[in-house]
């Protein structure tokens, strides 16, 4: 190598080290996570199981290292999950009726041959020419694994093994089902909420996201004013742990608009509706996900926010469920204090289903910061936040993970911050973190169609 490319290589290493600096994002030392190993003895995971002391502590920064890497792996599980789903739900490739909704479990031979032939359609779409964005994720995705598109024995290679997929997802969700259904028998609701709270622990880990947790987490932010726990124009810094991607809905399987996500400019929507916070030139809203894709999207609505472009979210309203008043009138007004609806109108709609078109203002979409976090094992060096939401996190992860996680989030938050989470965690008595009260919150008369949304606050030392 010549002397001026080993200097400009030596420039470059210290430039990432001062951005890596920068972020401010870096693992949990065991000195800041021995309070929740010292606790959590019994469930330590094999690498940390049986080591005290020296040991224990020299174990620490391989495990968390390893564990990162671990769970970051869990996302192309996730992935495959999410294009099963879309198989079978999805209207934008096929004119087949969407498999379990259309057309029931209890009539299996239609339902078998119904994602048979979806399975061919998709596979001639991923097939077929075209940018859609969803044809050509899946399209990387399946390449990846080492499958083609070019002949007619590769393309039905894919299709089996996409129908193995379809098995099993669909176990998985049987076990979820009994798994639940074991749960609501339990006479402890509270034990019951616990044990739900981590249910995809073994999962891949998924995108999925709608509009129904951000009604939750709005019930809860007017509760918490109702009774005196946050003050108007208190809430200058949020953050929002695991956004997430809106790809193919997966209770409708909606997939007739591009890829979204909605959470963050819902929390700030709500926020000014409810006055907690008062001036978008003082609030900051920071995006903490591992995920690359939902990353890259925020940071692309990010950069072309800064170019003048609003960012466009289409929301939906299956019109075929009883919806309670209330979410109809979050739906009504989602949006209107940080966009304005659009008077084009929505096309591609399925039958049933209605939507608005909102443009997010790019002032507003200018203020995201997007931060590659796992908070599992990684913290912030040095910022603090006044609230953190966390909706279907959490429930991916065992109680030690979990347990990791709320000290993480603990370290995030000034004290008197709050984090809401629909997973209830493990409160230690080493931790920062303390629940002071919940909210459940119905979306519709459909059993079960709802969230219970636990506060956190971090305590005042
Ligand atoms: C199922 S989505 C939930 C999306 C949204 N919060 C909602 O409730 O609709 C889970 C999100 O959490 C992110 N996530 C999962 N584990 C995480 C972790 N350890 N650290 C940061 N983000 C995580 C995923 O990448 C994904 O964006």
């Amino acid at each position: 190598m010549s002397s001026k490319r080993s200097w400009l290589t030596a420039v470059f290493a210290v430039c990432a080290v001062v951005l890596s600096a920068a972020g401010g994002v870096r693992y949990v030392s065991y000195g800041e996570a021995r309070p929740t190993v010292d606790a959590l003895r019994d469930v330590l995971p094999a690498d940390l199981q049986g080591k005290t002391g020296a040991p224990l502590e020299a174990a620490w920064s391989t495990w968390v290292a390893a564990h990162d890497r671990d769970i970051r792996a869990r996302l192309a599980a996730g992935d495959e999950d999410t294009i099963v789903n879309w198989l079978l739900l999805g209207t934008s490739f096929t004119q087949q009726p969407r498999a379990f909704i259309d057309v029931p479990a209890s009539r299996p031979q239609e339902l078998s041959n119904v994602i048979g032939a979806r399975a061919h359609d998709l596979v001639s779409a991923l097939g077929a020419a075209g940018a859609d964005e969803r044809r050509l994720f899946a399209r990387a995705f399946f390449q990846k694994k080492g499958y083609r598109l070019e002949s007619a024995a590769e393309r039905t290679r894919l299709e089996q093994y996409l129908l193995t997929a379809v098995v099993r997802v669909n176990a998985e969700q049987a076990r979820f089902a009994d798994a639940l259904q074991t749960l609501r028998r339990l006479g402890d609701q509270s034990e019951a909420f616990a044990e739900r709270s981590k249910l995809f622990r073994d999962r891949g880990l998924s995108l999925d996201t709608s509009i129904q947790p951000s009604f939750a987490l709005e019930q809860s932010l007017r509760e918490l004013q109702t009774r005196g726990l946050l003050a108007p124009g208190s809430v200058h810094d949020v953050a929002v742990i695991g956004p997430g991607l809106d790809f193919s809905d997966k209770n409708s399987g909606f997939d007739f608009y591009p890829q979204q996500t909605l959470q963050p400019f819902a929390l700030i929507d709500s926020l000014l509706r409810l006055g907690l916070t008062e001036k978008l030139d003082a609030f900051t809203l920071t995006t903490i996900d591992l995920s690359p894709r939902v990353n890259d999207h925020l940071t692309r609505a990010r950069q072309k926010a800064a170019a003048g472009s609003p960012y466009t979210i289409r929301i939906p309203l299956d019109r075929s469920v009883s919806w309670t008043p209330e979410f109809l009138s979050f739906w009504n007004t989602l949006g209107t204090r940080v966009g304005a609806d659009s008077a084009a109108a929505v096309t591609g709609l399925p039958s049933g289903v209605q939507a608005r078109l909102l443009k997010i203002a790019p002032a507003v979409v200018s203020r995201l910061n997007v931060d590659d976090l796992n908070v599992v094992v990684q913290q912030f060096a040095n910022r603090k936040f006044d609230l953190v939401v966390a909706t279907n996190v959490f429930v991916y992860y065992d109680v030690f993970d979990q347990a990791l996680a709320l000290a993480n989030v603990g370290s995030m938050l000034r004290p008197g911050g709050f984090l809401l989470s629909n997973n209830a965690l493990i409160e230690l008595p080493s931790s920062r973190m303390r629940s002071v009260g919940y909210l459940t919150t119905s979306y519709s008369n459909r059993p079960d169609d709802g969230d219970h949304v636990v506060w956190y606050r971090r305590t005042a030392n």
